[in-house]
C-alpha cells in the first residue's frame, strides 16, 4: 500500500508529497520509494511540516551523512546548538544577523560547487515567510542538457570550468576571501560542464554560479560567451518550477541536477528558514562520445 501521494507541480520538475509525517522515522520501504520519487522529480515539497531542529536533522540523516554549511560571511554558525543546520533569514538582533542571505535576490546557483565534492541534496524548511516576495525557483539541469542545441553541446563536451568560492549567492564575500577581478584567477573547485548523475546515470549540465566562472583553456571573451549561452538556456521559464512559500513547507532538492534562485522581499517583513545539506561525491565527467550521442 502506498504511504504517500505524489502530485507533479510543473511540467519540468518538482512534486508535492502528501500523507507523510516527517516528525517520525520513515520505514525502509517508504524511504526507498521517496528516494525514487526524488530522483524522478528532483524537487519534493512536503507541506505542513514544522519540524524541531532534532527532527529536521533526523529526517536529513535518513538520506545520508550531513554536509555542514559552507563558511558564512560572519564567521560563526547561526545555529550554535546545531551547527549542521544553516539559518537563511533577514532577521537581526541589533547589528547581528540571525541568518544568511539577507532580503535581496539570491542569484541562480547550485550549492557549494566551489568545493571538490558538493552536497548531493539540500533541504529548506519555512518557519516564517513574508506576505509576498521571497519565492524560490528551481531549474532542471537534465532537461537543460537534453534540450541544448547541438552546436553548444559540441562546445561544452569535455570542458571544465572554475567554480569561484569568493562570493555567496547574495553577492556577499565569504570570510577570509579577497575580491576577484579576473575569473581566470578565481579560487575554487574545477568541475566538468557535463556530468553523469551517480544514481540515475543521466547527463546534466553542472553550472554552479555564473559570477567569476571560467571555462578552462578558452580566451576569456569566448568563455563568457559560452557560459552566457548555457545559463540563458538552463534558466528558461519552461525548465523552471516556482515555489511560493507557506509556513511548514519543507523542500528537498537534488543539488546535482538542479539550479535554484530566490526573489528579493520587503526588508521590513520576516523570513526565516532552516536548512540542511547531505554530503555528495566528486562530480564525474560525461564521456564526450557518450554525451554527444545522447
Ligand atoms: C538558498 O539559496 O539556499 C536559499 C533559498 C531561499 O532563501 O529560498
Amino acid at each position: 500500500m502506498p504511504t504517500f501521494r505524489l502530485t507533479p507541480l510543473s511540467p519540468s520538475l518538482a512534486a508535492d508529497v502528501e500523507g507523510l509525517d516527517l516528525t517520525r522515522p520513515l520505514d525502509a520501504d517508504t524511504l526507498a520509494r521517496l528516494r525514487e520519487a526524488w530522483q524522478a522529480h528532483l524537487v519534493l515539497r512536503f507541506r505542513g511540516q514544522v519540524l524541531s531542529d532534532p527532527q529536521l536533522l533526523a529526517f536529513s540523516r535518513e538520506l545520508g551523512e550531513l554536509d555542514p554549511p559552507g563558511p558564512n560571511p560572519y564567521g560563526a554558525p547561526f545555529n550554535p546548538a546545531h551547527p549542521e543546520i544553516n539559518v537563511i533569514s533577514n532577521l537581526r538582533d541589533g547589528d547581528r544577523p540571525l541568518g544568511n542571505l539577507g532580503d535581496g535576490e539570491a542569484v541562480w546557483h547550485q550549492d557549494m560547487t566551489y568545493v571538490d565534492a558538493p552536497p548531493m541534496a539540500s533541504m529548506l524548511m519555512a518557519l516564517e515567510v513574508p506576505p509576498e516576495g521571497g519565492d524560490t525557483f528551481w531549474s532542471n539541469l537534465y532537461l537543460a542538457w537534453d534540450t541544448l542545441p547541438a552546436d553548444l553541446r559540441r562546445e561544452v563536451c569535455g570542458r571544465v570550468a572554475i567554480h569561484d568560492s569568493t562570493y555567496n549567492s547574495a553577492g556577499m564575500m565569504r570570510r577570509g576571501m579577497k575580491p576577484v577581478t579576473d575569473p581566470r584567477e578565481a579560487p575554487g573547485a574545477r568541475h566538468p560542464l557535463v556530468v553523469v548523475h551517480p544514481e540515475t546515470g543521466r547527463q546534466a549540465l553542472l553550472l554552479g554560479r555564473r559570477r567569476n566562472a571560467y571555462v578552462l583553456g578558452l580566451p576569456l571573451p569566448d568563455s563568457d560567451a559560452l557560459l552566457d549561452a548555457l545559463w540563458a538556456h538552463a534558466t528558461r521559464p519552461s525548465l523552471v518550477f516556482r515555489q511560493q512559500w507557506r509556513v511548514g513547507d519543507l523542500l528537498l532538492w537534488d543539488n546535482r541536477a538542479t539550479l535554484h534562485r530566490r526573489d528579493a522581499f520587503d526588508p521590513a517583513s520576516r523570513r526565516r528558514m532552516h536548512r540542511t545539506q547531505i554530503r555528495g561525491a566528486v562530480p564525474v565527467l560525461a564521456g564526450v562520445g557518450e554525451a554527444l550521442a545522447a
